[in-house]
């Protein structure tokens, strides 16, 4: 299996099986001279897991990393760093009626056509639970993004039809948001947002919404103007999660209805600086930073295993037959919750190897590492 790997500078590869042995990830490409633990990373795992609220599944799962290379005396080496979360709470059996059923809105059937062999226990790489890995990897990824003064922050954004404004969420809001359970940055809306989840649990029912994430603090020229531009990495980042359906940079898909006049940034110097009068284009033009901070947004679609009986097919010894399918296991009634740091971690993951690709555009960058 190709395209377990993220990124050129920076390059995270992702390993391990939602009912394997354990799952994880080596990342190549980090610098010497981080100090990092394995506190820092659990931090943003403890984010991730599930059961922790009545909103996520009930399905337990530690995730405790271990940090097995690369990090001596708690300084990264500029070696590999290998990090693992051993899988703990796997109740494979759960599974079981699954070995030759197709779950619908699942990615069974392409992988057992594309592969002729599956690991139906939890979707194997597939699974929600691989963004485990990756948001071990993000959090290493965020703490050098922390040192160069850049933040990258995501929230909730919808719930269903529990639609946020973003353009009045403050980070005092971004921050409250962090304790409750749908990680909304607005506490009415967030009570409105669980209500519902709730309800589409009691219906055996699943629900789908967005998450909003913005970098601050980077500077303007950041990316790639052809092939690689900012919001094609973002994207592809971004739509690598489980899923994700639709992404948007700035004003998104409402920029297709203004006119020209109303989605241009007007632009002012402001001493050294120029300064943008709004942020329609969610700090990206042409593919490069603008200086303004990037404003993204993710959108999911429900969880696909809900515990309604659904039409489906199942496929043994090379013969289908259609049948019915009643999911047992342990599902989250909506991704978002769970999804907000897995979306901050890919976002930091591809701006820091945007930043690093960028200390090679100007000479006088090189000149200002060799010349002696
Ligand atoms: C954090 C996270 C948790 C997820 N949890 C579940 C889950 O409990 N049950 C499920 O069926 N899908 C879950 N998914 C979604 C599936 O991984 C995804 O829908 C599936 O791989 C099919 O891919 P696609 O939706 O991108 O087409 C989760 C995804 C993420 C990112």
């Amino acid at each position: 299996m190709a395209g377990s790997t993220f990124g050129k500078n920076f390059r995270v590869t992702t390993w391990g099986e939602s009912h394997g042995a354990a799952l994880g990830a080596v990342i190549d490409g980090c610098p010497s001279g981080l100090r990092l633990s394995e506190e820092d990373i659990q931090a943003f795992l403890d984010r991730r897991k599930p059961g922790t609220s009545a909103v996520t599944t009930s399905r337990k799962e530690d995730d405790k990393v271990e940090i097995l290379s690369g990090v001596f005396e708690n300084m990264t080496e500029g070696t590999p760093i290998s990090l693992m979360i051993r899988n703990t709470s796997q109740r494979s059996s759960d599974y079981s009626h699954l070995m030759n059923c197709y779950r619908p809105g699942h990615a069974d059937m392409g992988y057992d056509a594309k592969y002729g062999f599956r690991d139906y226990r939890g979707g194997g790489r597939s699974s929600g639970r691989e963004t485990a890995a990756r948001v071990a990897a993000g959090a290493v990824a965020i703490k050098i993004l922390e040192e160069l003064g850049i933040s990258v922050h995501a929230v909730t954004s919808s719930i269903g039809d529990i639609i946020l404004n973003i353009d009045t969420i403050t980070d005092e809001m971004v921050l409250t948001s962090l304790s409750n359970t749908v990680v909304m940055p607005d506490s009415t809306a967030a009570a409105e947002a669980e209500k519902l989840i709730k309800k589409y649990r009691e219906e055996k029912d699943s629900i789908g919404g967005s998450v909003f994430c913005e970098v601050t603090g980077l500077p303007a020229g950041i990316g790639e103007p052809v092939f690689d531009k900012l919001d094609a990495t973002i994207s592809h980042a971004l739509f690598s999660i489980g899923a994700v359906k639709a992404v948007e940079i700035g004003d998104g898909i409402s920029a297709s209805l203004k006119r020209g006049s109303e989605n241009n940034d007007a632009m002012r110097a402001r001493g050294k600086n120029i300064e943008f009068k709004s942020n329609h284009a969610g700090g990206i033009l042409g593919g490069l930073t603008s200086g303004a901070p990037i404003r993204i947004k993710a959108y999911f679609k429900p969880t696909p295993s809900i515990y309604q009986t659904q039409k489906t097919v199942s496929s043994f010894d090379g013969r289908i037959k259609n049948t019915e399918l009643t999911i047992e296991g342990r599902h989250d009634p909506v991704i978002v919750p769970r999804a907000v740091v897995v979306v901050e971690c890919m976002t930091a993951l591809t701006i820091l190897d945007a930043l690093m690709d960028n200390t090679t555009s100007k000479l006088s960058y090189l000149k200002r590492i060799y010349e002696r």
